[in-house]
């Protein structure tokens, strides 16, 4: 894990732009893993901007989404489709066509969860992933508990995690109970990993992530065993780490 501890979300967020830009450029034909949440927002406006500057070009870029409600229509402002379209994809010459979200609304959940695996693979595999975390450590939709080795399928939510997305519904109650998530097993395929954690309240699921065993119990502490995952960091998010230090002589070349 290569840990960068930025002053601010705003630099931490400029930062990762810099990196998937630069994949871009390099591979116009890349896979991106993508991510919903309040977290990669910052980050995804400096990709809108950089493709506005006309820094880096989407038409050729391929994406699949983490995961996604179960139950809610595309339309509906929850859902992570509408987050996609709203954050990035309306704003940058992306296809939408080459844009995946896991199916929230299939007839047959786990056919068509095997059907996404499918197609990642066919589509070569996610080269560049990214990531935020959960307060209580999940990534996408991996709660405490799920295997390491998971693949994409129908979760059910923690009450922690339920309580946290409250704020963007109109109460606690229509938050949905279920989602379809890509499993922890699916995100370490990817080639490279980036994972964004902003805040206070992520301190503590850092701490466990990139310090604490790894164990199912925190699902992003996977990311200890990939061999490429970068973790963007605000100050408030790295309170927590006891290397703080050494993250930060490591990462001075950035
Ligand atoms: C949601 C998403 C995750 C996201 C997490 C953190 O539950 N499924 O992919 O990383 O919440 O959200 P936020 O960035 O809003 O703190």
């Amino acid at each position: 894990m290569q840990i960068v501890i930025c002053k601010t979300k705003e630099e931490a967020c400029r930062k990762a732009a810099d990196v998937i830009s630069a994949a871009i450029r390099g591979n116009p034909r890349i896979v991106l893993g993508l991510a919903t949440g309040s977290t990669p927002v910052g980050m995804y406006r400096e990709l809108i901007a950089d493709c506005k500057a006309g820094k880096v070009d989407f038409s050729t870029v391929r994406s699949f989404n983490l995961d996604e409600y179960q139950g809610l229509p595309p339309e509906h402002d929850q859902s992570y489709r509408y987050f996609m379209n709203a954050n990035l994809f309306d704003h940058v010459n992306i296809d939408k066509a080459n844009t995946r979200v896991p199916p929230g609304q299939a007839a047959d959940t786990a056919a068509a969860c095997a059907q996404y695996e499918a197609d990642i693979k066919a589509a070569g595999g996610i080269d560049i992933q990214v990531l935020g975390i959960g307060s209580d450590g999940h990534i996408a939709f991996n709660e405490p508990g799920s295997s390491l080795v998971s693949r994409t399928r129908l979760v059910a939510l923690t009450q922690q995690t339920i309580r946290d997305n409250a704020r963007f519904f109109a109460s606690e109650a229509d938050v949905p109970r279920y989602a379809v998530s890509m499993g922890v097993g699916t995100i370490m395929e990817a080639r490279k990993i980036i994972m964004l954690c902003f805040g206070a309240n992520k301190a503590a699921a850092v701490k466990a992530a990139v310090e604490g065993g790894i164990s199912q119990f925190c699902p992003a502490s996977a990311l200890q065993m990939h061999p490429d995952a970068m973790v963007f960091l605000d100050e408030e998010a790295a309170a927590d780490l006891a290397l703080k230090d050494f993250y930060r002589s490591q990462s001075c070349a950035l």
